[in-house]
């Protein structure tokens, strides 16, 4: 089973960019261990970095029809980007959006997400470990029969 890992952008600075909030690995690096966590957990992941909307938006338009599920960290989208959250409430596949940063321990324009409503879940503050946290329950969300997540 395909999953997509998808980031937003500024996150391809990753690893110099404002280390205290989002760590010093680089993108390179956390996309090296979620696609090893990913072969361990039986997914293949397949990650994909933008700077604009309108890329990821052509991007999820093209391969979320062959993949089994998302993990999106939208960057700053995640506060005002409402094409992008259109497209994904148009994917019908579990959706786990990701933060390294504790979105809501940060400034006020932080707390909101617009991509939230639209996901199945989010993971923040956990640094690149909030990638690796994400991988695993979308491991056990495809890995199980059961069809809402409140019943599991
Ligand atoms: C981020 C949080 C966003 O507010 C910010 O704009 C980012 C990164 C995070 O991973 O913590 O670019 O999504």
């Amino acid at each position: 089973m395909k999953v997509l890992v998808l980031h937003g952008p500024n996150l391809a600075r990753l690893g110099a960019r404002d280390p205290a909030h989002y760590g010093r690995r680089t993108l390179a690096e956390i996309d090296n261990l979620v696609q090893s966590r990913g072969a361990e957990l039986g997914l293949q992941v397949e990650c994909f970095q933008c700077n604009s909307e309108g890329g990821l938006i052509d991007y999820l338009e093209l391969e979320a029809q062959s993949a089994s599920g998302i993990v999106i960290n939208p960057g700053a989208l995640t506060h005002y980007g409402l094409s992008l959250r259109d497209a994904l409430e148009s994917i019908d596949l579990p959706i786990i959006e990701v933060h390294l940063s504790n979105i809501y321990a940060r400034e006020t324009f932080r707390h909101r997400s617009v991509i939230a409503p639209v996901a199945t879940g989010q993971i923040s503050g956990f640094g690149w470990r909030s990638y690796l946290a994400a991988l695993e329950l979308m491991a056990q969300l495809l890995g199980d029969e059961q069809p809402s997540v409140t019943e599991r």
